[in-house]
């Protein structure tokens, strides 16, 4: 009798929890059923960890962006990484135009550690699933921000790996992925042309030294890519449009 209620128990614990996780990730598309007061909450854990706002709100994600939120200790995004997400200093990198579901990833990916970087760590931490995904189709719909290659002596290297690979190194071409302006494909390969070179450059070398460790493909092209060789193809991609 007790080992069946226990289970059953853990049956309906598993399931409100599924519901939770289809809930959590599917902010675009919600379920019917999760809409389902009555199924949402079958035990306490049921609770919704993310308000329930069903639909995508780039809107609400816009004024995020541009005013954070103090009550939440959000940070307004705006501060470094610019108007629209069009940020004018290298440091920060652009936003703008970029796939949704890949800056949704990544906001994740820095607050779970997985890309490990300090500054976004801190700023991730009080987003939850809903705001990520708001801020990322706000900052989607922005457009492109262009840049110019700075070195005339590595521009023909740049370009022959970002159109071509490495051959005898079993480089891939860049633009397999990344597409061959730079635009990228959504949802997964994100956009590069006009991207500031040094920021690409330090997420080349974040993959090869394994903080950035969100993405096996990235890991294993960077691994095979001198520090040259980076430098090249990150300042390439800064000009392609
Ligand atoms: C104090 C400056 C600062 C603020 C404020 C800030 N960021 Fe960042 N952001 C950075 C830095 C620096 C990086 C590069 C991190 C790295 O090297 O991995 C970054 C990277 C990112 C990336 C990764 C871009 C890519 O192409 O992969 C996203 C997405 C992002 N920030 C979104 C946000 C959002 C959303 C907010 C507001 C909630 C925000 N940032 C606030 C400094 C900031
Ligand atoms: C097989 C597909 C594939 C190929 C080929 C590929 N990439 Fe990527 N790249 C990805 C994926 C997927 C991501 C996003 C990883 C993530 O989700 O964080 C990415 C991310 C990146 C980023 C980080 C972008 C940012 O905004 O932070 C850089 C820089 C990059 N790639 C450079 C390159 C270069 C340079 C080459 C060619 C030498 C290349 N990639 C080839 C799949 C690919």
């Amino acid at each position: 009798m007790r080992q069946t209620s226990q289970i059953s128990k853990l049956t309906s614990l598993r399931a409100s929890f599924a519901v939770l996780s289809i809930f959590a990730l599917s902010s675009i598309a919600v379920p019917a059923f999760a809409a389902d007061p009555a199924k949402m909450a079958p035990t306490a854990e049921a609770k919704p960890a993310v308000p329930a706002k069903p639909k995508v709100d780039p809107v609400a994600g816009e004024a995020l962006y541009n005013s954070g939120d103090t009550t939440r200790g959000v940070v307004a995004c705006i501060t470094c990484h610019g108007p629209k997400g069009q940020s004018a200093v290298a440091t920060w990198p652009k936003l703008s135009a970029q796939h949704a579901a890949y800056t949704a990833k990544q906001l994740k990916n820095f607050k779970e550690g997985s890309r490990a970087n300090a500054i976004m760590m801190g700023m991730s931490m009080p987003l939850n699933d809903q705001d990520m995904v708001n801020i990322a189709t706000y900052l989607s719909q922005q457009t492109p921000s262009q840049g110019v290659a700075q070195s005339k002596e590595t521009i023909e290297l740049g370009k022959s790996i970002y159109r071509g690979g490495i051959a005898s190194k079993g480089v891939p071409a860049c633009a397999g992925c990344h597409s061959p302006n730079g635009a990228g494909i959504p949802s997964q390969y994100p956009r590069q042309g006009g991207q500031w070179a040094e920021y690409s450059y330090n997420q080349l070398i974040g993959f090869r030294e394994g903080t950035r460790k969100n993405s096996v493909q990235m890991t294993t092209i960077s691994s095979k890519l001198s520090d040259q060789e980076m430098k090249a193809v990150s300042d390439y991609m800064a000009g392609l449009h």
